[in-house]
C-alpha cells in the first residue's frame, strides 16, 4: 500500500522508513503515525527484513506532534480516542531491531519516537527537546519516563521544565544517543550498523532486545534471572552451535535464525 507521509525502502535486509512532511518539519500527524505503524507491522511480517531504520530529513527527525491537528482537541476527545496510544505502540510491538537516525530537530513526540527505538545514532546537527511545557501540556508519548531513564532526573526535569533543547554532544554525554557522526555520514553510519545487525541471528537479536528492554521494566534480580534463562535457552538453538563452531574453525558463522 502506498504511503503519503513516509517513504519506505528495503535494501539488503534493511528497511528504512523516512518521515516525510517537509513543510511542517515532519510534525507527527495521526496520518503519519498511522502509516508508520503500518510500515512497521509490514516490516515485522516480512522475513527478508532483519533491521529497521527510522529517520527524517536533514532539518528534522520530527518536530513533535502536529500542533495544528492537536490544538482543537478537547479533554474528552483526547481521552476517549486514547490520543497517540495505538500509533506509538507499533514500535514497541516490533521485535526486530529499530535504529533511530536523527538529524536536526527531534522534539516532543519526535524525541519520544527516537527514544522508543532500540538505539539512537545522531548527526552532529541533532537537537533533542521536550518543549511541551511551552504549549501548556506535558509530554504524552513517554517523554517524562523515558528521558528520565536515559539522562537522569536532573537533566530530564531541566528539559521538561524549561523546554530547552539539547545538542548532539550533550545528548551523547548524557547517554541519550549511542553515537554522534557528521550529518553527511548519518545514513551511511546507520545503514552500516543495520547491515551488521542483519548478519547476526535474528533469533538472538530478538532475545537481546527483550532482555535489554526487560531492564527498564523490572528489578535487577528479576532482570538477571530472565537474562540467565534466555542465555540457557539459546543453547537449544542451532545458531549457538553454528556461532561457536565458526569461531573455533576460524570462519564466518552462517546463522539460520533457528
Ligand atoms: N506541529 C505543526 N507544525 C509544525 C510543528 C509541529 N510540531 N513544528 C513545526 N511546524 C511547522 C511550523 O508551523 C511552520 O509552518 P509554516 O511554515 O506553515 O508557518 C513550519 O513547520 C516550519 O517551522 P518554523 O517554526 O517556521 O521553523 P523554525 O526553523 O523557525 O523553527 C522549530 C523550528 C522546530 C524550533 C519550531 O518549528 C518549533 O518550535 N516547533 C514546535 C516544537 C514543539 O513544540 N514540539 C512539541 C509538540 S507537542
Amino acid at each position: 500500500m502506498a504511503f503519503e507521509t513516509i517513504i519506505v525502502e528495503t535494501e539488503d535486509h534493511v528497511t528504512t522508513i523516512r518521515m516525510n512532511r517537509p513543510d511542517v518539519m515532519n510534525a507527527l500527524s495521526i496520518e503519519l503515525l498511522g502509516e508508520l505503524s503500518r510500515a512497521l507491522d509490514q516490516a515485522s511480517a516480512d522475513d527478508k527484513v532483519r533491521c529497521i531504520i527510522l529517520t527524517g530529513s536533514e532539518k528534522a527527525f520530527a518536530a513533535g506532534a502536529d500542533i495544528k491537528e492537536m490544538s482543537n482537541k478537547t479533554f474528552v476527545q483526547a481521552l476517549t480516542e486514547d490520543l497517540y496510544t495505538a500509533e506509538s505502540e507499533a514500535i514497541l510491538r516490533c521485535r526486530k531491531p529499530i535504529i533511530a537516525a536523527v538529524a536536526g530537530y527531534a522534539l516532543g513526540g519526535g524525541c519520544e519516537l527516537a527514544m522508543t527505538c532500540d538505539f539512537i545514532i545522531a548527526a552532529d546537527t541533532a537537537k533533542f527537546g521536550q518543549p511541551e511545557i511551552n504549549l501548556g501540556i506535558v509530554a504524552g508519548i513517554g517523554g517524562t519516563q523515558r528521558l528520565t531513564r536515559f539522562v537522569g532526573k536532573s537533566k530530564s526535569m531541566d528539559m521538561h521544565l524549561t523546554g530547552r533543547f539539547m545538542d548532539a554532544a550533550e545528548a551523547e554525554r548524557s547517554g541519550l544517543v549511542s553515537r554522534v557522526v557528521p550529518a553527511k555520514k548519518l545514513m551511511e553510519e546507520a545503514t552500516s550498523a543495520a547491515r551488521r545487525i542483519s548478519e547476526k541471528s535474528m533469533l538472538t537479536s530478538m532475545v537481546v532486545k527483550e532482555a535489554v528492554d526487560r531492564s527498564y521494566e523490572t528489578t535487577l534480580r528479576e532482570g538477571i534471572l530472565f537474562e540467565r534463562r534466555m542465555f540457557h535457552a539459546l543453547f537449544a538453538s542451532r545458531d549457538q552451535a553454528e556461532g561457536m563452531a565458526a569461531f573455533l574453525e576460524k570462519r564466518e558463522p552462517r546463522f539460520r535464525d533457528k
